[in-house]
């Protein structure tokens, strides 16, 4: 198969896990027969640096013209004093915009060689933790208007029907392949935006009949899921909500670092990226934990080009690394074998192919 990836490197430490997920990318093109080619596309605080603009018209054509883009992260403290619409995160809101990709798939798994890494109590661990947040990921706040007038600042928070609806049936369909439990969290007791959402939903889930719909505020979530994670089986919620529980999810798995998303619209042209940010304070230090890139790439695999073999053979590949007591800084353990980006990425390349 011939594939074309836009690839976002980034700010931080960004270059480093990007480079780390190519090697793999490589490996698994090697062992299967496959050809990707990589498209450099610069965007965020790199982008404001050499263009003046996070993410140039023509940056953005390269990653809609490509078969999947897949991204590290961006921002950094030098642009923080830049203007609001210059910001490099303001880079990627509008590239998830502009690939019209609504539907940030997050996943919150605890792999077993990891589960003394999470900061809950060993019996609620044992219990499972195995859900799967689906963020709505170009509406809500974080694209309505932003103004700062007279002291007052303001936020729009705006969701049309459409707009619930569309990221509602993602929420169902992915319950539906797994157990077809879904939660959707909103805030109804307050806001407007999330009675229209929780309305939508139950209109909805009168055509799902086999999934299990379940209301949540989104302050009680927050403390359900370190109270209980084993409850949840798919969450569906808005932008910011998912923002934040998505950070929460990832911790109690161990580290922000292991996580992998997804984010996809319309077509099969999806953007992957780890959850976490630009990490400044370690950037270059080969400090960072190059999984959550790594097991994005393999998303992209799965969801955008249908190939689950290569797809499984990369998770395979990461749950070698574990086994063999390898951990990155932010898992490290005492026993076991602590290595930096370049080298978890060698390791994790290395494995795939081999079991
Ligand atoms: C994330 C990040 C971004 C977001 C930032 C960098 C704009 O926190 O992907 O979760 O808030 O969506
Ligand atoms: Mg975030």
């Amino acid at each position: 198969m011939n594939k074309n990836i836009a690839v976002i490197r980034g700010d931080g430490i960004g270059p480093e896990i990007v480079a780390q997920a190519l090697k793999v990318l490589d490996r698994v093109a090697a062992c299967y027969g496959h050809s990707f080619r990589y498209i450099d596309v610069d965007m965020g605080g790199c982008a404001l640096d050499k263009y003046g603009d996070p993410l140039p018209e023509h940056e953005l054509e390269k990653c809609k013209n490509a078969d999947s883009v897949l991204l590290g992260a961006v921002g950094g403290n030098q642009w923080n004093d830049v203007p609001a619409d210059k910001r490099p995160e303001k880079g990627l809101l509008r590239l998830r915009a502009g690939m019209g990709v609504y539907s940030n798939n997050r996943p919150a798994k605890i792999w077993r060689q990891l589960a003394d890494a999470s900061p809950l109590k060993s019996e609620i661990v044992a219990n499972g933790i195995d859900f799967l947040i689906v963020r709505e990921l170009t509406g809500g706040i974080y694209f309505g208007t932003h103004k700062t007038e007279n002291g007052t600042a303001t936020d729009i928070l705006q969701y049309s029907e459409a707009e619930i609806e569309r990221i509602g049936r993602i929420g169902f369909e992915t319950a539906r392949k797994r157990n077809r439990r879904l939660c959707s969290v909103e805030k109804s007791n307050v806001l407007d935006s999330s009675r229209l959402w929780k309305a939508v939903m139950h209109r909805l889930s009168n055509e799902y009949p086999d999934v299990e719909l379940t209301d949540m505020l989104v302050d009680n979530c927050a403390m359900q899921i370190v109270k209980n994670p084993a409850q949840f089986d798919v969450i569906v919620t808005e932008n910011m909500f998912g923002d934040i529980l998505s950070d929460e999810a990832s911790m109690i798995t161990g580290s922000i670092g292991m996580i992998p998303s997804s984010s996809l619209g319309a077509g099969t042209c999806g953007l992957y990226e780890p959850i976490h940010g630009s990490a400044p304070d370690i950037a270059g230090t080969d400090k960072a934990n190059p999984i959550g890139t790594i097991l994005s790439a393999a998303m992209m695999l799965r969801y955008s080009f249908d190939l689950n073999a290569e797809a499984d053979a990369i998770e395979r590949a990461v749950s070698a690394f574990l086994d063999n007591n390898y951990r990155t800084a932010d898992i490290m353990r005492s026993g076991m074998t602590e290595v930096g980006c370049a080298q978890c990425g060698d390791l994790i390349a290395e494995y795939i192919g081999k079991g």
